[in-house]
Order: C-alpha cells, then sequence, then structure tokens
C-alpha cells in the first residue's frame, strides 16, 4: 500500500462533477482575470492535483508567517499544532491588480493560463497582505542575500502584495510535451497500487543523471528492497540548468540501464526555490503525497551554489539534518547519501565515507563535464551512458558545429558590406552550416516597409533590436550569421550582443570597420551622403546623426589599408582561434 499523504487525505481539487464545473466555467468568465507567471502556475498545478496537499489554496497571512517562521500551517479542527510545511506558497499581485480586480476578502477572481488564456481555477479572497520581503528572504533562504536565486526572485519579479484563499478548480494546465511522463499523485498512486509496488524510493533531480545517480538509486532501492520513482523536475529550476527537455531525453536514454521493472520515470512540474534544506523537507513532503515511501536526499540537496561572499549557503549534509529533524512527523523515510565517487580498481561506485582510505578514485565535475561537451572531447563509459551522452551532444554540439553571429558596424560605404558579402561568400565556401548575410537596409526593407523613409535614432535602435533577436534566433539554430548594419549607437550593439549571448552564451563578434567618414563619403556612388548634405534624407550617420565608435571591437579594420580578402582572412583566423571553423 502507497504511503499516506501528507495531512491524511490527498487534495484533488480537480472539479469531477459536471454540473459544478460547468458553473465554475462560466463563472469564470464573467469574472476579472490574473494571468499567471511561470512559479505561480507550476505552484497551482501542485495545489490543485494534491502535490501539495493538504493546502486547498495559496496561503493566507496566517499561514504565511507560520510557515516562515516556523515551518508549520496554523492548526486546524482542534489540532493541537498545524502540520508541517516548510515552504510559503503564495500569490503575489501589485496594487495595481488589486485595484482593476477590486480584490478584497470575499472577492472571487479566475486563476488563467498565460499561454492559452484557460481558466484553471476560481480564488476566493481570504486575505490581502504585504510580505517583508527581506524577512522571508532571512527566515525561509537563511540570507537576504541577492546571489540566491530565490531571493533574487523575491526582490526583483515577486509583487508587492500577496493574496490568500482556497482555489476551486476548473482544469489542470494543459502540457503538450512528455504527456505519457506527467502523472498527478492520484495517477501514480494507482500505478504503483497496478505494479503491487509497496516501498518506492523517490528520487528528485533538476540534473541530467549518470552512472553515479543510477548506482546510487539502485544502491537505495537493493537497501531497501524498494522500487524506484525517478522523479526530476520539469517547472522551473536554477537558472543555467539544462533545459528540461533535453534533461528528459537523457533520462529516458538511461532508463533501460535499470534492472528490469526496478525503476519509473514520472515528470514534477514543480518551481524549485533551491533553498537547501527547507526545500528538502517540502520535496519529501510532495513525494509523500505521490506515493513513494523513501526519499532520497544526498550531497547539497537543492543547493543555490554560493553566497555573494563566495560561501555556500548551506553546509552540504544541511538538509539531511533538517530532514532528520521531522523524521516521526514527515512519515516518508530518508535514504541520505553521501557523495557518490568512482573506484577505478573495481568499476564501481561507493559513497565517499564508505570508501576505504587510500583508495584511487575518480569524478568528473560538472564544469568539467561543460567543457567536454563544449570541445567535443570524451566523455567515459564509466561517468555515464552512450545514449546519455548522445542526448547531451546533441543538445550542446561543440563548437565547430555551433552558430555564431558577427556584427560588422560601420559608416555607409565603409566597406562592411563588401566584407559582409565576401565573408559570406567563404563560409558557403567552407559549408558545414547554413550562413545568413543580415544587412542593415535591406532589413529595414524586408521586415518593415514602414520604416524606410524617415528614420529616427530611436527606430534606427528598434530595428537594431530585431536584428538582435533574428540573429540570436538564427545562431540558436546554429547557423552563422553576418550582420552587417551601420549599428551607430553603444547601446543597440550591446542589445544585438545580449540577445546572441543570451543565457545559452551563444558566439557574439564585433568587427570594426573604420573606415572614416571623409573617404566613405569620397567613394560614395549611390549620393547618399549628397542627399543628407543637401537635407534631403534626415538623420544619416555621420552627417546629422553620431556614431559611437566601437571600444570594444573583437577585430578593427580600414578599407583604406586592409584589402576586403585581407579582412575577410581575419575574420576567419579570429573565428578559428575560438575553435569555430
Ligand atoms: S537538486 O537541486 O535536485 O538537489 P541534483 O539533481 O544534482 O540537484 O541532485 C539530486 C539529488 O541527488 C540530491 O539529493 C543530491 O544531493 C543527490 N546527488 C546528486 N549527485 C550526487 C552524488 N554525486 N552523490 C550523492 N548524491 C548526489
Amino acid at each position: 500500500m502507497a504511503n499516506a499523504p501528507h495531512g491524511g487525505v490527498l487534495k484533488d481539487l480537480v472539479a469531477r462533477d459536471a454540473a459544478l464545473h460547468s458553473t465554475l466555467v462560466e463563472e469564470a468568465r464573467e469574472l476579472g482575470d490574473i494571468f499567471l507567471t511561470e512559479r505561480q502556475l507550476c505552484d497551482l498545478e501542485l495545489i490543485l492535483n494534491g502535490g501539495f496537499s493538504p493546502l486547498e489554496g495559496f496561503m493566507t497571512e496566517d499561514d504565511y508567517v507560520s510557515v516562515r517562521d516556523t515551518l508549520r500551517l496554523v492548526p486546524v479542527n482542534g489540532q493541537r499544532q498545524g502540520a508541517l510545511f516548510s515552504m510559503p506558497i503564495t500569490l503575489d499581485v501589485s496594487q495595481e491588480d488589486i485595484d482593476r480586480l477590486g480584490l478584497q476578502a470575499g472577492a472571487r477572481v479566475s486563476l488563467r493560463d498565460p499561454r492559452d488564456d484557460a481558466a484553471l481555477a476560481i480564488l476566493t479572497v481570504s486575505d490581502i497582505y504585504k510580505p517583508n520581503k527581506a524577512l522571508e528572504a532571512e527566515k525561509v533562504m537563511g540570507a537576504d542575500d541577492i546571489a540566491h536565486p530565490a531571493v533574487a526572485y523575491l526582490h526583483n519579479q515577486v509583487k508587492e502584495f500577496y493574496v490568500g484563499g482556497k482555489v476551486q478548480a476548473i482544469q489542470a494546465p494543459t502540457h503538450y510535451d512528455y504527456v505519457p511522463l506527467r502523472y498527478t499523485p492520484a495517477e501514480l498512486r494507482a500505478h504503483f497500487h497496478k505494479l503491487a509496488w509497496r516501498k518506492v524510493v523517490a528520487f528528485q533531480t533538476r540534473n541530467p543523471m549518470h552512472r553515479a545517480h543510477r548506482e546510487l538509486t539502485v544502491r537505495a532501492a537493493r537497501q531497501r528492497r524498494a522500487n524506484v520513482l525517478i522523479h526530476p523536475v520539469v517547472g522551473l529550476t536554477k537558472p543555467g540548468d539544462v533545459d528540461h527537455y533535453t534533461r528528459v531525453r537523457a533520462y529516458q536514454a538511461l532508463m533501460p540501464s535499470y534492472p528490469e521493472g526496478m525503476a519509473h520515470l514520472a515528470l514534477l512540474p514543480l518551481a524549485m526555490r533551491m533553498a537547501g534544506p527547507r526545500e528538502a523537507v517540502w520535496h519529501a513532503i510532495i513525494r509523500k503525497n505521490f506515493g513513494a515511501t523513501h526519499f532520497i536526499v544526498g550531497r547539497d540537496h537543492a543547493g543555490p551554489g554560493k553566497n555573494s561572499q563566495g560561501k555556500d549557503f548551506y553546509g552540504p549534509y544541511d538538509a539531511q539534518e533538517l530532514v532528520t529533524q521531522f523524521k516521526d512527523e514527515l512519515s516518508i523515510e530518508m535514504v541520505p547519501f553521501q557523495a557518490m565517487t568512482y573506484l577505478p580498481g573495481t568499476d564501481e561506485y561507493q559513497p565517499v565515507d564508505e570508501v576505504p582510505k587510500g583508495t584511487p578514485t575518480a569524478d568528473i565535475s560538472g564544469t568539467e563535464l561543460r567543457k567536454r561537451l563544449r570541445t567535443g572531447a570524451a566523455i567515459p563509459d564509466w561517468f555515464s551512458y552512450t545514449g546519455v551522452v548522445k542526448v547531451l551532444r546533441d543538445s550542446y554540439p561543440p563548437r565547430p558545429q555551433q552558430g555564431f553571429t558577427i556584427l560588422i558596424s560601420g559608416y555607409h560605404n565603409s566597406g562592411k558590406e563588401t566584407v559582409a558579402r565576401a565573408l559570406q561568400v567563404t563560409l558557403q565556401q567552407q559549408g558545414s552550416r547554413s550562413v545568413s548575410l543580415l544587412l542593415g537596409e535591406e532589413l529595414r526593407g524586408d521586415l518593415d516597409p514602414r520604416i524606410n523613409r524617415a528614420i529616427t535614432p530611436e527606430q534606427k535602435h528598434i530595428n537594431l533590436q530585431r536584428i538582435g533577436f533574428v540573429a540570436s534566433e538564427l545562431t540558436k539554430a546554429g547557423a552563422a550569421v553576418i550582420a552587417a548594419p551601420v549599428a551607430p549607437y553603444e547601446k543597440s550593439r550591446q542589445a544585438i550582443k545580449k540577445s546572441v549571448v543570451g543565457s545559452g552564451g551563444g558566439n557574439f563578434f564585433l568587427v570594426h570597420v573604420a573606415t572614416p567618414l571623409e573617404w566613405c563619403e569620397k567613394v560614395d556612388r549611390r549620393g547618399l551622403y549628397k542627399r543628407a548634405r543637401s537635407g534631403e534624407l534626415k538623420n544619416l550617420t555621420g552627417v546629422d546623426d553620431v556614431y559611437e565608435a566601437p571600444t570594444d571591437a573583437d577585430l578593427v579594420c580600414d578599407i583604406r589599408h586592409d584589402t576586403v580578402p585581407e579582412i575577410v582572412h581575419s575574420i576567419i583566423m579570429l573565428l578559428e582561434s575560438q575553435n569555430l571553423v
């Protein structure tokens, strides 16, 4: 029999009664709307399906303060003390939302999925309160330090007020990815029941799994004579993590390496807070609700990394300690692990505390793994599995297969377009990537004919931002992008760079064709400068609009001194030095 849910009853708020359901749908049509953020959406999904049992809505001020200060909800129905709950689950709104929706105690509001506008639930407001964010950070995350991703989120994204109240569900958010791997707590419990799995060890993860994790979970299962639930988070994780699409493909590639019938993979739409110890307690509660009887907590569980003093926010085993503290009442057994390490002598993995002194060990750190993916260097079989490595290599191709953007900036007639076209031909001759040429004026004409006439500095900037967007999309898809607009403003060039580099670290280079204005004007065959000097053409760079010369170019050239083939050759050498060609 599966483990009892937290608080005794598995909440399942989705209305099954057809009449009630259609009444709620009708009502939601008339109500004001809150379009949920990604994090609120994750939270709501787990409130609705019972993953957060015993919660039935977003926390009221009483519950919020109690959870923040004591890790407990306020007692209900004559309880001596409230149920354990370690994470505030709150719905944040702005003053503007409160005014617009007329929010006050008793008001009802529909909660909508911003991706398809679907009404997911109706919230009945119990109270509206203003959180002390610094105190929340201090108590829940352990420090009011912006280096903590959840503290940064709290201060930068979370709105000023919280709205507490119960929700009535209309429907769960719709997912289009990995649908067969998504289970509600009730569905997962039914699955375990069907397979007669009495003991289930759940494994939380937000990272690709390799052999160490497979060995750890198999070891946990064998020790307890239990089955394994691989329960990775596919909601929000730590910024910079491997995206969940890649991770899920990697988990799917790993699953066949388990002994037949031992393990099951299910995805959890959780928005992590990276709150270490408190997060581990919360994770345990959630897994208990999903029917697991055991829960693995390893080294640095849900660790957020270093604080602004360069020290770890939490000790490596703080999470295990806090879970142990609530052992009796959690009624899901923690399976603690020290870091798993590889023993080349016997080709096996062991927790470090069980490795005899002096035994040679081997490890590949996350940083080292990323480096090997980047360079295409070998990843040994003792570390991972061929299928998992292939998934990662497909998502993180080595540099010679990665896209890049070269922004070539300079005055009209500086030679930048000739260089751009010559570079295009050279790269096309080399093959292996699709090559896209984005010329400033052509692009303006192609993308938006309306801004082809009198172009203000603001419009130039907007156009350059668009070039940045297009360049970043193409770069992500693995193309070689050559963009050669005038790009006269520092802020526009930075915007393009930021788009391309993005969170995935796309490759970007700036080439400044620094041919002086007098020369550009002298060789002007199309009469651009003449028209500008006569006042017929407005805002021409160099005449009546500025060119802010870049100070951070990767390459500076001048068409008076360097031939086009020489400049193209220098650009190729620049790419070569970065291992991109
Ligand atoms: S977490 O943020 O979800 O905790 P991660 O996916 O890296 O990050 O870890 C998932 C779980 O596996 C955590 O309990 C963590 O402590 C544990 N873990 C990860 N790697 C190891 C390892 N090499 N040895 C022991 N435990 C590990």
